[in-house]
């Protein structure tokens, strides 16, 4: 079983041992090995249970060492990781050959990130290599907040957790491509749009892709409870009932038990919500309900990544059956 704990220098053992290790990020736990050990990167997608289709995000520590990893930096996303770095905020980027194939599935580009969390931020400083991380959730369950996230679904295949507390963020980057110089949108995530777009002007946004998809994070039945869930209309209620659930924004529902509910923010705050977002569903998903139904967030803000998880989640109601 697993090992929670604060120790660093724990965590740099067993990732220089060539071993995967639950790491605290601001967005979600990730279950990280060296990214230039084809070895570490297979055991990443084995605990996983992965598909080798759908390519890891590379984390460091600094831009001064992008160029190791990457063969260009267009201006715009040096503009953006000046801007937002450490943050919630993945650039793909023409990879160099140092960075395995199967890191990428072998893209082109690769996906990097600086972290924002002071113990991961540490670490990555003290490693001579980067670090592959996905979240660490098993493929298509909703993406972990807390150490012990990781440790219910992965304690018996990862030998040590390290513990950051609760993710400030709560929702995955965002991720932002620049191919033919046009910034692309794949990924809604922890990094609003409008604060984006603030520093580069307008962004096209391409979450929707069905075959292939650049982001395999956006396929349908992704991010999903055990339980089946079906988002609301804008403005309608839960059908009333003993074994309903239900996820609201700011106020519960009538017609449902208070236990099985949850609300994100009383007072409305989005960042808020978003961070109580994936935990509110893994409990709901263990309570004696049948289905769980959520309840659309306003889209502005995080909203909109908010409302793309939840799409993404949900079932459509007449066929509504558990996923993987
Ligand atoms: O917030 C996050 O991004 C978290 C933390 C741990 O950093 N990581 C995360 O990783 O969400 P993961 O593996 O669950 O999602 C990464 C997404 C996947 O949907 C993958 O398809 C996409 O990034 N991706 C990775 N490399 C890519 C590339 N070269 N081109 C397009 N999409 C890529
Ligand atoms: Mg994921």
């Amino acid at each position: 079983m697993a090992q929670i704990g604060t120790d660093r220098g724990k965590a740099k053992e067993f990732l220089e041992a060539g071993n995967v290790v639950g790491i605290p990020t601001e967005t979600v736990y990730g279950l990280a090995g060296n990214a230039l050990n084809t070895d570490a990167v297979l055991r990443i997608f084995q605990v996983k249970n992965r598909p080798s289709f759908d390519p890891l995000i590379v984390h460091t520590d600094s831009i001064s060492k992008l160029s190791r990893f990457v063969t260009d930096i267009p201006a715009l996303a040096q503009k953006l990781a000046e801007a937002f770095w450490p943050g919630p905020l993945t650039l793909l980027l023409p990879k160099q050959s140092l960075i395995p194939d199967l890191v990428t599935s072998g893209l082109s580009t690769v996906a990097v990130r600086i972290p924002n969390h002071p113990l991961t931020l540490d670490l990555l400083r003290s490693l001579d290599f980067p670090l592959a991380a996905p979240s660490a959730n098993p493929f298509g369950y909703i993406s972990p907040t807390t150490a012990q996230h990781v440790a219910d679904q992965l304690g018996d295949q990862v030998p040590y957790i390290l513990d950051g507390g609760p993710a400030g963020v709560g929702i995955e980057s965002t991720i932002i491509g620049f191919e033919e110089n046009i910034p692309t949108v794949f990924r809604l995530g922890g990094m609003a749009l409008d604060q984006i777009e603030a520093v580069i002007g307008s962004v096209s946004v391409r979450t929707h892709s069905t075959s292939n998809p650049q982001a395999p994070g956006m396929l349908s039945s992704h991010y999903a409870p055990r339980k089946p869930l079906i988002l609301l209309a804008p403005g309608t209620s839960p059908q009333p009932g003993e074994r309903v659930g239900a996820l609201a924004f700011r106020e519960p529902f009538g017609g449902i038990q208070a236990r099985n509910q949850r609300v994100l923010s009383s007072t409305g705050d989005l960042n808020e919500a978003a961070k109580n977002l994936f935990a509110y569903l893994r409990e709901l998903d263990t309570l004696a309900i049948d289905v769980i139904y959520a309840e659309p967030l306003p889209n502005a803000g995080l909203g909109w990544a908010m409302n793309d998880r939840l799409r993404r989640a949900s079932v459509p109601a007449t066929t509504a059956t558990p996923f993987q």
